[in-house]
């Protein structure tokens, strides 16, 4: 695989999460599941962008939803709910708050940035769940769970910022024997593009055969590989439609607490590219569900 030209600089996550954690709160609040990742839309949906601003939230919020319970579904969860759940990279806690809601987990909920935790700790009271999300402040690559493994992990749009290899090893420790390991996440199909994605999200994002590898190594098997490239692209528009709002309303001198006009403006530009990267495929996102061997 092409190596990146950007050199990857973990100090430099958990400062870039704290930076935006109130402009995520603004942008895909008030929750009590608040979502940073992609959303699913039907395929072929270009759903209207000139809405209300509310509108275009509602809308983006709403596919963020789905495609973490559409993840849930296909990974068996309805039928088969894991008791116990690490959820790797929580940022502020949707995922695990929708795990510990939907399917009555016990999460763990693990990020670098540390004013994260407050914020998911309100969160998962708000939604009555406080007893069965814990939230832990924490790099994953040093991550040891304690003698009760856990029965599945996730890592939503987290896993792009970590070694692979490493991360595998550390979930096959945290695994009892068959758990399985569910991620979302962007995987490299044209490396030209790699340094402008990694350079604005601070990641390291790899190609689809390099995780198997890392996830073989460790006792990993792939079991499912969904590419929902086509039915995420949309996401970008209507983030986009959402900047634009946010920029008119600003412009009319609008309260605001998050998003400066710069960010706007340059998180704007951005989608216009991600819009065309995702649409022609350079980048793929995909769920995979992984299986730790010894499950009999
Ligand atoms: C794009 S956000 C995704 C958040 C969340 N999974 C969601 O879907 O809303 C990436 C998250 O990964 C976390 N993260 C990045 N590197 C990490 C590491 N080495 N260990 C633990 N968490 C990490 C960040 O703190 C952040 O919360």
């Amino acid at each position: 695989m092409e190596k990146s030209l950007v050199a990857f600089d973990e100090t430099q996550v958990p400062i870039y999460y704290s930076r935006k954690t109130a402009d995520i709160l603004h942008k895909y609040g008030p929750g009590p599941r608040i979502h940073f990742h992609m959303g699913l839309f039907d395929a072929g949906a270009t759903p209207n962008t000139t809405v209300s601003q509310r509108a275009l939230k509602q809308r983006i919020v709403a596919s963020q939803e789905a495609i973490v319970d559409h993840a849930a579904r296909s990974w068996g969860a309805y039928t088969a709910p894991p008791g116990r759940l690490l959820d790797i990279g929580c940022g502020v806690g949707g995922g695990s708050i929708y795990w510990a809601q939907e399917h009555g987990a016990k999460v763990t909920g693990l990020t670098v940035a540390g004013e994260h935790v407050p914020v998911i700790k309100d969160l998962a009271r708000q939604a009555g769940v406080a007893d069965r999300v814990s939230p832990l402040l924490g790099d994953v690559h040093d991550f040891t769970a304690g003698k009760k493994k856990y029965d599945a992990a996730y890592a939503n749009e987290s896993s792009g910022y970590m070694d692979r290899e490493r991360l595998f090893k550390v979930v096959a420790k945290s695994l009892r024997p068959g758990g399985w390991f569910g991620i979302q996440e962007h995987f490299i199909c044209r490396p030209e593009w790699t340094d402008f994605i990694d350079g604005y999200y601070k990641t390291r994002l790899g190609t689809l055969s390099e995780y198997i590898y890392a996830a073989e190594a460790a006792g990993f098997e792939l079991e499912q590989d969904e590419d929902v490239t086509d039915r995420v692209a949309e996401f970008w528009v209507q983030s986009m439609a959402w900047n634009t709002a946010e920029l008119d309303r600003a412009e009319r001198g609008g309260e605001r607490d998050a998003w400066s006009r710069e960010r706007l403006i340059e998180s704007t530009v951005t989608h216009g590219k991600l819009f065309r990267i995702w649409r022609d495929h350079a980048m793929e996102t995909r769920l995979l569900l992984f299986r730790l061997g010894g499950g009999g």
